[in-house]
């Protein structure tokens, strides 16, 4: 008996956001930051809790610390109804956390790993699996500790009859090493942003990547920022533009939640035009208020907001 429409495997970690800081920080030296804000991050996190507001049941699989942030993290999955028994907690590991100087539109990261670089695939149990309709899987190389057996994991998968999603976000090695022809036979919706896509394809455009990825794909959705998004289906693209929002807050956030439109659809069975509807929806709504999460509570207020900001009904 399936019990959540989506499991997701992802990185888990906190975010201490450091706003109006007076100049820039150097070694030997201490400045003064006038705002903090201490919050749940990790692209993972902010597509499982946007996904739960959709409607839609979710469980997690990642790995903590067992400390402080450990805390924050599980508080704020459960109070966006995202079911965290899954998580694993080390006493050996400390949580993720990365520290956000934010100066302006621009901003300078540092992250701390910690346990998200030590969940395994052995770890991800048969009977997690069996308890979900889908797999979804994003931050593949924020995972060293699961990227070699990430193939391992999806045809598990698709052997038990989930069907799978992949995000696989930016590479900071910038290797971009994924064996796109083995693996995408069992991910049944690719979701790269167009750069990720371009890097992952070796390519210089679109059209030459879909090429490349043509003879093994499934489905592939490729998120374009203001331009909206493509979707790529039994040799057909199609595109759809972005829904125009005038007074951007923030993008913070933006394909998590494009992410999380999409797949809420998809797992309904909904039409792929309209998963990619809606994807650009949530990822424009994701830039009407600050972080990844703070445009999406339930179902109610998505509609309202819909509505009100970009004059779409569901
Ligand atoms: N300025 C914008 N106005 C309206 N919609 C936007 C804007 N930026 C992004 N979106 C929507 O959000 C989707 C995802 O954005 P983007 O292409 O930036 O993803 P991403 O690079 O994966 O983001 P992230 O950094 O969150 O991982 C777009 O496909 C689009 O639908
Ligand atoms: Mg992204």
């Amino acid at each position: 008996m399936n019990v959540f429409d989506v499991l997701v495997v992802g990185e888990l970690n906190v975010d201490i956001i450091l706003d109006k800081i007076l100049g820039f920080p150097r070694v030997g030296k201490e400045i003064i930051s006038k705002e903090m804000n201490l919050t749940l991050g990790s692209s993972s996190a902010i597509f499982a809790s946007n996904l739960s507001s959709f409607s839609t049941e979710v469980a997690f699989i990642g790995k903590l610390g067992n400390d402080n942030f450990s805390h924050l993290v599980l508080q704020s999955l459960t109070a966006k109804k995202v079911h965290t028994d899954f998580i694993i907690r080390s006493d050996l590991l400390r949580t993720g956390l990365t520290v956000v100087m934010n100066y302006g539109n621009d901003r300078a990261n540092v992250t701390y790993p910690g346990a998200m670089e030590h969940l395994k695939e052995s770890e991800i149990e048969d009977e997690m699996l069996k308890k979900a309709k889908h797999l979804h899987v994003s931050s593949v190389f924020m995972q060293p500790g699961l990227l070699p057996d990430l193939l391992k994991l999806f045809e598990r998968a698709k052997k038990m009859g989930l069907t799978t999603s992949m995000d696989p976000q930016w590479d900071p090695s910038e290797k971009w090493e994924l064996n796109l022809p083995k693996l995408l036979p069992y991910v049944d919706v690719f979701m790269p942003n167009i750069e990720e896509f371009k890097y992952l394809t070796n390519s210089r455009d679109i059209l030459s990547g879909l090429k490349a990825v043509e003879p093994f794909c499934n489905i592939v959705v490729i998120k374009d920022g203001e331009r909206g998004a493509h979707l790529w289906n039994k040799n057909k693209l199609i595109s759809k533009p972005a829904f125009i929002n005038n007074k951007i807050v923030d993008c913070i956030g933006a394909g998590d939640s494009f992410d999380a439109g999409f797949i809420s659809e998809f797992v309904k069975g909904h039409e792929l035009q309209r998963c990619l509807e809606i994807g650009n929806l949530a990822g424009a709504l994701n830039t009407t208020a600050h972080g990844g999460t703070a445009a999406f509570k339930n179902m109610g207020q998505i509609k309202r907001q819909a509505a009100e900001n970009f004059s779409f009904q569901f």
